[in-house]
């Protein structure tokens, strides 16, 4: 089966004339891009970087398995309280493939705004019959735990002090932190984050699992849409998907200066994964190096729907851009516009099919880009399933490192982010 599929036509100069690339460049580029499979097998056999082989970590894959059986039993929803890597992989499983008749509602608080929170807390009969998941690796991101402590007192409050035990699941550093021992001696039960494994490369770790176990996601169809893309990785090593769609961006980055990447699903389903292709590719990507500050700036985008909003400067304005849609060949509903009594002036649209109509906006758009020189692609899946997510999971994470690579940057560090969560906690120290 074939999950995921690039079509990387638009990107050559033969389609887009002087600002794309040319077909020997990317021939050019094999040489570093072999230097970079080698390094990334190293760091996978090694371990240094765990994210390669979660498909297959069938004993993580388990655990995440089992307490969500555990939690579904007991209780009709889920909170999700976590941010940033420990957020948005589990949000976007959820929008994509959520099984309302199978799982639980699952919920998110993610920033600590009181607007958000405080109905949550309000909610005592909600509270009662829900499951609480704290995901923080570091076990002391400000936001999370701020929201967890506030979370729990509601809990404690509306279920008791010896019962709301029951209804905490902590992903968090199975070794260490401050949650972890929190957890250790409030008798929580602690799902483990996989240690080589960092918050933004965890989406198939029990970060993004348990929440989809419990949102009755079929886990075993992610993880295998995800072993697919890595089998594909090692077998067809410095030429597989992931490292040319790498290759060709930062091709575009060096030749044209087109650091700007825009992710463009058509597929309202798949809205919060170009929010968490936002999140991989910025904070891996976005770095120093020597003096110099490098990175690709990633763009969320929605079709049709940004068609009729950013689309008109990626056409006209500065041509700095890359574009790369998401196009699902089979939608898994079929709906068309009705064929009688249409007005004569709809006529192009008596008895369309929504799916039709989907397709020509993303072709019409990829088209019009590259006859204006502007390099896109398109990702295709046969539909927005969960092997199909899986592989675009796997596909970005694996992209992300070997642009990280190419770019000779840490893609796994994210020193910008900790310098303002220091910054933070200096200002709220001066108000207590
Ligand atoms: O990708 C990352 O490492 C970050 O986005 C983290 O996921 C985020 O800062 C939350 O960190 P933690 O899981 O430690 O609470």
């Amino acid at each position: 089966m074939n999950y995921l599929s690039y079509d990387d036509a638009n990107m050559f100069s033969d389609a887009c004339g002087a600002l794309g690339a040319k077909r020997h460049e990317l021939s050019d580029a094999r040489e570093r891009l072999e230097a970079a499979h080698a390094r990334l097998e190293e760091i996978r056999r090694d371990g240094a970087q765990g994210f390669f082989d979660l498909p297959s970590d069938t004993k993580g894959i388990a655990s995440a398995l089992q307490a969500a059986q555990r939690a579904k039993k007991r209780f009709s929803t889920l909170l999700v309280i976590g941010i940033g890597g420990s957020d948005l992989a589990a949000r976007t499983i959820v929008q994509a493939l959520a099984d309302r008749e199978e799982g639980m509602q699952v919920r998110f608080l993610s920033v600590p705004d009181p607007e958000a929170v405080a109905p949550i807390l309000a909610d005592a009969d909600l509270l009662k019959d829900a499951a609480v998941n704290v995901v923080s690796k570091s076990g002391s991101t400000l936001e999370t735990v701020s929201l967890f402590l506030t979370v729990r007192e509601a809990l404690i409050r509306a279920v008791g002090m010896e019962k709301h035990r029951d209804q905490v699941f902590v992903t968090t550093d199975p070794a260490d932190g401050p949650l972890n021992q929190m957890a250790k001696e409030e008798r929580y039960e602690i799902l483990d984050h996989p240690l080589n494994v960092g918050g933004r490369f965890s989406a198939l770790s029990v970060v993004g699992l348990f929440p989809a176990a419990c949102a009755g996601v079929d886990v075993k169809g992610l993880l295998e849409g995800a072993a697919w893309i890595e089998e594909k990785r090692r077998a067809d090593k410095a030429s597989s998907m992931p490292a040319t769609f790498a290759a060709l961006h930062a091709l575009a980055m060096a030749n044209h200066a087109q650091d700007i990447h825009v992710l463009m699903p058509y597929a309202a389903k798949l809205s919060h994964f170009a929010h968490w292709y936002r999140q991989i590719w910025a904070e891996s990507l976005g770095k120093r190096k020597g003096n110099k500050h490098v990175g690709p700036t990633p763009v969320a985008a929605l079709g049709p729907t940004d068609q009729h909003s950013q689309i008109q400067l990626y056409q006209d304005g500065p041509a700095n851009k890359v574009v790369t849609f998401i196009e699902v060949a089979e939608f898994r509903e079929e709906l068309r516009v009705p064929k009688s009594g249409i007005p004569d002036a709809f006529s192009l649209m008596k008895g369309l099919d929504f799916a039709d109509i989907m397709h020509a906006e993303r072709a019409g758009t990829a088209n019009a880009l590259a006859r204006a020189r502007r390099p896109n692609g398109t990702l295709r899946i046969p539909s927005v399933s969960a092997e199909s997510l899986g592989a675009l999971f796997q596909f970005y994470m694996t992209a992300t490192a070997y642009m990280g690579e190419l770019m000779g940057v840490n893609a796994y560090d994210q020193p910008g982010v900790e310098s303002g969560k220091q910054e933070a906690k200096l200002i709220l120290e001066g108000l207590v």
